[in-house]
């Protein structure tokens, strides 16, 4: 059974289907516990659950190394398989990265190396793609950089607003993201092969 650590900044509905999936039995992964690093909406979902919770407010601390030092001391307090952040909008110092990479997934709502960053649907609609995208990288240290494990095409519509599109694209991130813990989970994908 693969444990699962997974940070959120937001409403969290990628950590939901998470958590949707790990009811049925014989799926092979568990949330142990939930981050965030401010009072995130999705911290309910969580909660409903009966999964724990922990919250790292970066302006707790006098810089990001010491705010990570502690993320990483609260993350690895679960002894997880994997951490993955979903929807968590702050990047992790090196230190983090170092200590959890390759055993650490990012979720993007583009199809990357397109679009990387926190505003991936806007500048999809910016720049007149006809189709973007969903993502799960493994984390390096550049912003959204890191090797693509799996992803996804998803079409702009005419007329399309942000939120319209993001919610198609969460729509197939979160079927990725479930997969692809799944594919983890029983040998399909090795993530040492994106070390
Ligand atoms: C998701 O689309 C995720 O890919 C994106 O935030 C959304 C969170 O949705 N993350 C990024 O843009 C990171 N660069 P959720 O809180 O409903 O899961």
């Amino acid at each position: 059974m693969l444990s699962l650590v997974v940070l959120i900044s937001g409403g969290g509905s990628n950590l939901l289907a998470l958590l949707e999936a790990s009811e049925d039995a014989q799926f092979p992964a568990r949330v142990v516990a939930v981050g965030a690093d401010r009072e995130a909406d999705g911290l309910e979902h969580a909660e409903r659950f009966g999964v724990p919770t922990f919250s790292v407010a970066l302006s707790n601390f006098p810089d990001r190394d010491d705010w990570g030092k502690e993320l990483l001391e609260q993350i690895e307090e679960w002894n997880p398989d994997l951490v993955i952040l979903s929807g968590f909008m702050r990047l992790l110092p090196p230190r983090v990265v170092a200590a959890l990479s390759p055993r650490l997934l990012n979720t993007h709502p583009a199809y990357l190396p397109e679009f990387p960053g926190a505003h991936a649907v806007r500048d999809a609609l910016a720049a007149g793609a006809s189709e973007t995208g969903a993502s799960i990288i493994v984390v390096d240290d550049g912003v959204d950089t890191g090797p693509v494990v799996a992803q996804e095409r998803v079409p702009v519509a005419p007329g399309d607003t942000e939120n319209a599109l993001h919610e198609r694209i969460k729509v197939v991130e979160r079927r990725l993201l479930v997969q692809t813990v799944l594919d983890i989970a029983n040998g399909h994908i090795n993530l040492e092969d994106y070390a």
